[in-house]
């Protein structure tokens, strides 16, 4: 399975933030936004990655991670030209992709759960339909929502419905067969003039396609989209940080703990950073002291 991150958008909800860097570079707590949906990807297991961004923005990205070769995986860059959804990512994909499956995550999700690294990998062994998500939320009209039966089974999707069917939305999280990439050549425009992720789903449906994961309350998934928001995000991660002692998206251990690098990889990774608590931290898990952690 391959891996897209979408981190695009003009992010004008959050100006004057976002007004000359992008949304996804902002920091929740202690690490830029992209680290936690990038971690999501890497504990699911996948190691050949594709960022998109916009024109302004995908340098930024690119100093950041680089190629990915000091975290064991490979990283791409792709520009999406102008916001016009989340489906175009499999169009501006298509190479990367090949014939392989995919998982898409948005760059402004962030999710904290127990268990969730291997709920994530079992869903990355997709081979036929795609696989969706639903979190429990107070409003879900700013989402896509998912309506099911008493069997769990899907029964309708619909993009940020003013009077949505269930309280069940479905977050920046999607795994999908290799079909996507014919099915999102086709999708058109919504009236708000994008192409729909929905869109996408809605043709799995028709055929039956649709695996839908309900998320109880162990599962935490974040907005980012408010400024209030995104503090809330903050202080989430820092409390989660102090109290365990284990960090949230931690790309570097995910990548030692998953033996994509060894303890000298991870101790060169921790060098810039020995003036800040994640370095020592990474130093902390390098000296074996964590061992017995499961990520
Ligand atoms: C997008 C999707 C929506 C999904 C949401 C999750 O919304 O269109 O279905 O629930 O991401 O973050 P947007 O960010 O475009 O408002």
């Amino acid at each position: 399975m391959k891996g897209i991150i979408l981190a695009g958008g003009t992010g004008t909800r959050l100006y004057p933030l976002t007004k000359s860097i992008s949304k996804q570079m902002l920091p929740v707590y202690d690490k830029p936004m992209i680290y936690y949906p990038l971690s999501v990807l890497m504990l699911a297991g996948i190691r050949e990655i594709l960022i998109i961004s916009t024109p302004r923005d995908i340098a930024g990205f690119l100093s950041l991670l680089g190629n990915g070769q000091k975290l064991g995986i490979k990283l791409e860059y792709a520009i999406q030209e102008e916001p016009n959804g989340l489906a175009e990512a499999f169009t501006i994909g298509e190479s990367f992709i090949g014939d392989s499956p995919v998982a898409l995550v948005l760059g402004d999700n962030v999710f904290y759960g127990s268990d969730f690294g291997n709920r994530v990998k079992e869903s990355a062994e997709l081979t036929k339909g795609c696989t969706i998500f639903g979190c429990h939320v107070a409003d879900p009209r700013a989402y896509g929502v998912v309506e099911v039966d008493e069997d769990m089974n899907i029964v309708s999707i619909e993009e940020k419905p003013e009077h949505p069917k269930s309280s069940y939305a479905v977050p920046g999280l999607y795994f999908f067969d290799n079909q996507v990439v014919e099915i999102a050549k086709n999708v058109k425009p919504s009236e708000r003039g994008e192409k729909e992720i929905t869109a996408v789903i809605e043709e799995y449906l028709r055929k039956g396609e649709v695996n839908v994961n309900l998320m109880g309350r162990g599962l935490a998934w974040l907005d980012t989209g408010t400024h209030e928001a995104l503090l809330e995000a903050s202080n989430f991660v820092e409390a989660i940080q102090k109290r365990q002692g284990l960090y949230v998206a931690c790309i570097e251990e995910i990548a030692f703990r998953r033996g994509y690098i060894s303890h000298a990889q991870l101790l060169e990774l921790a060098e810039p950073l020995i003036k800040t608590d994640y370095g020592k931290y990474l130093v902390d898990i390098a000296s074996e002291k964590m061992l017995q952690t499961k990520i």
